[in-house]
């Protein structure tokens, strides 16, 4: 993958234009509850502005109608927080595609929600040509966005002076590159949350690839079906069943395995009142819900952790949000912090999981990408690094 780089660039006296993914979770009061994704993003902000360019930065947030701003759209809450982390002023600028507003050297802006933009999702070259014509250089520093060919993700890449990566966008090719072609092996991937059908791809794709893959919540409860286990009312896909199977077969076949826990954290309903009972995976009653793993689960997925090369982790194996099952996540978490491994870890749940566990120093690399994290992973191109590798040469 050779895309240009920011930090190649002299940006002394010129226009610059970062695209980030600065699309974080909101309160009802709008205040920001997680801000990983604003500090991933500094950085490349801070590179532009102390070389001197005059720096305008926009991001989406959510998921607006196009050609309205509603109050829950707007990133007023976004530039505030930026202010803070950049230690100056972050103005927010509205109606900006037609240009109109100045930028002084050494000044940062912030350019308000792109995605309200009409043409935005559809990747209109006209909106593109427009942003374009606002700057000397286009950084692109969204990596959680990269998966989407939009007007700021890919049209503008196209049709501006100079396109480059960003900081951020340079550091999760790199180490997600890493992970995936030229892992140090035993390769473990650990996959879980609530369905089968929402990372069957990505479970196809690693089963080619990984040592050990460990599916964990609902995902879980399919393979234990699919190995024919009696999972009681756990949440499962049966439809998906036959899926599961396969990729059980895949990964016999190259002498690889997926491990399956032997004993698991029961109740007979998700609630923070939920009385949990740690059974053997055969003794699952008929009205029983799985909710984590048990703990001589837990203790033999550490073990796998502790044996790895690298790790790749999306997604907790248990309903860790209600202490009675955590113990799983925890512990696997406590593993992967632990483990000499080169750890990814990657996905909403998980970036939630690695706070609860104050783990984030003791992880080899954290993605800001949720869907863009998987679709890598997956060996799929992804629009808005494919817009980049197109300009390279020029
Ligand atoms: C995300 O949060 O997954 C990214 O910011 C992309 O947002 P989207 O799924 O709305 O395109
Ligand atoms: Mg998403």
């Amino acid at each position: 993958m050779q895309v240009k780089k920011l930090t190649d660039l002299d940006v002394k006296g010129k226009k610059v234009f970062i695209r980030a993914d600065l699309n974080v979770p909101q309160d009802d009061a709008g205040n920001i509850t997680e801000d990983t994704r604003i500090r991933a993003s500094i950085p490349s902000i801070r590179y532009a502005v102390e070389g001197g360019a005059a720096v305008m930065v926009t991001s989406h947030l959510g998921r607006p109608t196009e050609g309205e701003l509603k109050a829950e759209d707007t990133l007023a809450p976004v530039a505030v927080r930026l202010g803070q982390l950049l230690g100056k002023p972050v103005r927010l600028i509205q109606n900006w595609v037609d240009g109109g507003f100045d930028v002084a050297p050494g000044e940062v802006v912030l350019l308000e929600n792109c995605r309200c933009n009409k043409g935005e999702k559809k990747d209109n070259e006209e909106l593109a040509r427009k942003m374009a014509a606002l700057c000397d250089i286009y950084v692109n520093d969204a990596f959680g966005t990269a998966h989407r060919a939009e007007a700021t993700t890919h049209g503008i890449a196209r049709f501006a002076p100079t396109a480059c990566a960003g900081i951020l966008m340079g550091a999760e090719i790199d180490a997600l590159g890493k992970a995936l072609h030229s892992p140090k092996r035993p390769l473990v991937a650990i996959v879980g949350g609530s369905k089968v059908s929402s990372k069957l791809t990505i479970l196809k794709s690693l089963a080619d690839k990984v040592d050990q893959l460990i599916v964990g919540g609902g995902i879980a409860n399919t393979f234990l079906l699919a190995s024919g286990k009696r999972i009681g009312e756990s949440l499962a896909e049966p439809e998906l069943v036959k899926e599961a199977q396969v990729i059980i077969d895949l990964m016999k076949a190259r002498g690889a395995e997926v491990p399956l826990p032997e004993d698991v954290v029961v109740a007979d309903e998700v609630s923070a009142m939920a009385r949990a009972n740690k059974v053997p995976v055969d003794e699952v009653g008929p009205h029983d819900r799985i909710l984590d793993i048990g703990p001589k689960a837990a203790a033999q997925l550490s073990q796998i952790i502790a044996n790895a090369g690298t790790i790749v982790w999306n997604g907790p194996v248990g309903v860790f949000e209600l202490p009675q099952f955590a113990g799983g996540t925890k512990m696997m978490a406590s593993a992967i912090a632990h483990s000499e491994a080169f750890s990814i870890a990657g996905g909403g749940d998980t970036l939630a999981a690695i706070a609860k566990f104050h783990i984030a120093d003791d992880v080899g690399y954290i993605s800001t990408g949720g869907g863009a994290f998987l679709e890598f992973l997956e060996g799929k191109t992804l629009p808005a690094i494919a817009a980049l590798e197109e300009r390279f040469k020029d």
